[in-house]
C-alpha cells in the first residue's frame, strides 16, 4: 500500500488541490481503492467530499458531519456520537472513512480542535502520543485489506502532525509556487527527507517523487525561479519534468455545485484535464514503476 503525501510547511501553494486531483485520479483512472486523509486543522481537503460542520465547541473550526453508516437506534453505535475524523486515532478511537462522490475514494476528514490539541502536545510526549499513532493505523490490518493506496493532505507547517505525516509515508511530493517563499518550502521539506531517510530502516525508504511546479504562469518570474532550481546542483534532479499551470478551473471544481465535480469528468479535450492527466500520470508511473 502506498502512502503519497503533499507537503511544503508554505500554504496557499497547491498541497490540498494536488491530493485532490493525484486522489481521484488515482481512484478513476487507475481504479486504484483510494484513502483520503486530510491532517490540517484546515480540513480544506475534507470540504471537497463533505459538508464539514461548524464545530459548536469551537465556532472557528470545522468538524465532520454525521456519518451515513450511524445509526442511533442501533446497540453497536453506543456511545458513539455519529462522527468520525483521523484525528480519532489519537484518542485510542477507530476511524471510520467516509464514501465520497468518487467511486472507489473515501475520506478520513479532519477535525480542527482534535488535530490543533495534537499540534500542541507536549515534546516529551509528542513520539507516542503523535508520532507514532498515524502509522500505527495506517499498518493496521482493516485499511491494508480496505485501501491500495493513500493520500495525505498536510498543514502548512514543520510541527507533529507534518512530522508524523513524514514518518507514515512511503512517497512525498513538494507542490510549490516558483516564488520565493514558497520556494523556501522546498528547502525546509528537504531537510525533513533527510533527516528522516538518515533514521528509516532500510526496508521501508521515504521515496522523494519530486518538486512540483504549482500554478505555474509564463511569466519572467515563475519562468527564472524554475530555470534556477533545475540548474540548482544539489536539488535540479528533483524538479519534476511536469508541472500544473495557473488555470482558473483547478480552483472552481471545488465548489460543492460545480459540474462535473472531478476534472477528470471533463470532456476528452479539455487543457486542464489533459494537463492533470499528464501530471499524475507521471507522477503514477515514478511511483509505481
Ligand atoms: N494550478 C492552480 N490553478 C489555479 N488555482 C489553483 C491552482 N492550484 C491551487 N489553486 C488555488 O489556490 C488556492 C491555494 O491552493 P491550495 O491547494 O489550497 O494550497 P495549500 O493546500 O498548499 O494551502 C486554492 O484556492 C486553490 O483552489
Ligand atoms: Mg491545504
Amino acid at each position: 500500500m502506498e502512502i503519497i503525501a503533499f507537503v511544503n510547511n508554505k500554504g496557499g501553494v497547491g498541497k490540498t488541490t494536488c491530493s485532490k486531483l493525484m486522489a481521484e485520479y488515482l481512484s478513476k483512472n487507475k481504479k486504484r481503492r483510494t484513502l483520503c486523509i486530510d491532517f490540517d486543522p484546515q480540513c480544506n481537503f475534507s470540504h471537497q467530499y463533505l459538508h464539514m460542520e461548524i464545530d459548536p465547541a469551537a465556532p472557528e473550526g470545522l468538524m465532520p458531519p454525521i456519518h451515513p453508516d450511524y445509526d442511533p437506534t442501533d446497540e453497536d453505535d453506543e456511545g458513539w456520537d455519529g462522527r468520525s475524523s483521523i484525528a480519532e486515532i489519537f484518542y485510542g478511537q477507530g476511524v471510520i472513512p467516509y464514501p465520497t462522490f468518487v467511486e472507489n475514494l473515501d475520506i478520513a476528514p479532519g477535525h480542527a480542535e482534535k488535530l490543533l490539541a495534537a499540534e500542541s502536545v507536549r515534546r516529551s510526549e509528542v513520539v507516542e502520543k503523535v508520532h507514532k499513532q498515524l502509522a500505527s493505523f495506517l499498518n493496521s490490518s482493516d485499511v491494508r485489506a480496505a485501501y491500495d493506496t493513500v493520500v495525505i493532505d498536510t498543514a502548512p507547517s514543520k510541527g507533529p502532525l507534518t512530522i508524523s505525516v513524514i514518518k507514515a509515508a512511503s512517497h512525498i511530493i513538494i507542490p510549490s509556487v516558483m516564488e520565493e517563499q514558497p520556494v523556501q518550502g522546498i528547502y525546509g521539506m528537504l531537510q525533513l527527507w533527510m533527516q528522516e531517510s538518515l533514521t528509516r530502516e532500510k526496508s521501508r525508504p521515504l521515496q522523494l517523487v519530486g518538486i512540483l511546479p504549482n500554478m505555474f504562469k509564463q511569466t519572467r518570474l515563475h519562468k527564472d525561479i524554475l530555470k534556477s532550481l533545475q540548474g540548482n546542483s544539489a536539488i535540479g534532479k528533483y524538479v519534476l519534468p511536469v508541472k500544473f499551470s495557473q488555470r482558473i478551473v483547478f480552483a472552481e471544481v471545488d465548489a460543492a455545485d460545480s459540474n462535473p465535480r472531478s476534472i477528470f469528468d471533463f470532456q476528452e479535450q479539455h487543457v486542464a484535464k489533459s494537463e492533470a492527466l499528464e501530471v499524475c500520470s507521471h507522477i503514477a508511473e515514478r511511483i509505481f514503476a
